[in-house]
């Protein structure tokens, strides 16, 4: 929990609405928030996904952990203070996309259940949809992958505290999907994401 650092600061009221920018674009804003390893795949779905939800007529926007932590985030490191600023940063950025009638695809390992149970809540304690998408693949299979052979390197001690070989990975313990990524093709989780953002009433 970070606490309020500025005082005499207070909430100030608009005059138009969270539904009533919903109603101009269509649809209502919500955030699929994927979680899993290094190299699970969080990246590559959410490119699909976001190009099919695109194609279908939705506003969608990607938050992914290398571009946020080239830009707002790059102050930031991989301590477990650090990792727990970029994801609270992060579920802030959200909110505010998901207010402004966005859907939100937030790619992030985000290895700590408390620091995605924050976001979760920052979320529902305002209404807002928050689905907890767990990328889900064995170590060895994220490891064997190595997209940018950072594992690789950690294996030879060059980067230190890496999610999964030297630091910790806390898988969710109820996400509303899991995506077992090495057992199903682009397109089936594609389309397994998108039958869920139906049944979650985020889109027809
Ligand atoms: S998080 O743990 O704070 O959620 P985030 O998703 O933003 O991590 O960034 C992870 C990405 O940073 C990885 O995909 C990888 O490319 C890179 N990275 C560099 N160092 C580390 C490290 N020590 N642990 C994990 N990822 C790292």
């Amino acid at each position: 929990m970070v606490d309020q650092k500025a005082t005499n600061v207070h909430w100030h009221d608009g005059e138009v609405s969270t539904e009533q920018r919903s109603e101009l674009l269509g649809q209502k804003g919500a955030t699929l928030w994927f979680t899993g390893l290094s190299g699970s795949g969080k990246s590559t779905v959410m490119v699909a996904l976001e190009h099919a939800l695109y194609q279908q007529g939705r506003l969608v926007y990607r938050l992914d952990g290398d571009n946020i932590r080239l830009g707002i985030n790059k102050n930031l490191g991989f301590s477990a203070q650090d990792r727990t600023e970029n994801i609270r940063r992060i579920g802030e950025v959200a909110k505010l996309f998901v207010d402004t009638g966005v859907i939100v695809l937030s790619g992030f390992i985000s290895p700590y259940r408390a620091d995605r149970d924050t976001v979760r809540a920052l979320h529902e304690s305002n209404g807002m949809k928050f689905i907890e998408v767990f990328v889900d693949v064995p170590l060895d299979v994220a490891e064997s992958r190595d997209p940018k052979g950072l594992y690789k390197k950690a294996r030879a001690g060059e980067i230190k505290n890496f999610t999964g070989i030297d630091d910790p990975y806390e898988a969710p313990s109820d996400p509303e999907i899991v995506l077992p990524s090495h057992e199903l093709s682009l397109e089936a989780e594609v389309e397994l994401l998108l039958s869920a953002l139906r049944e979650h009433n985020i889109i027809t």
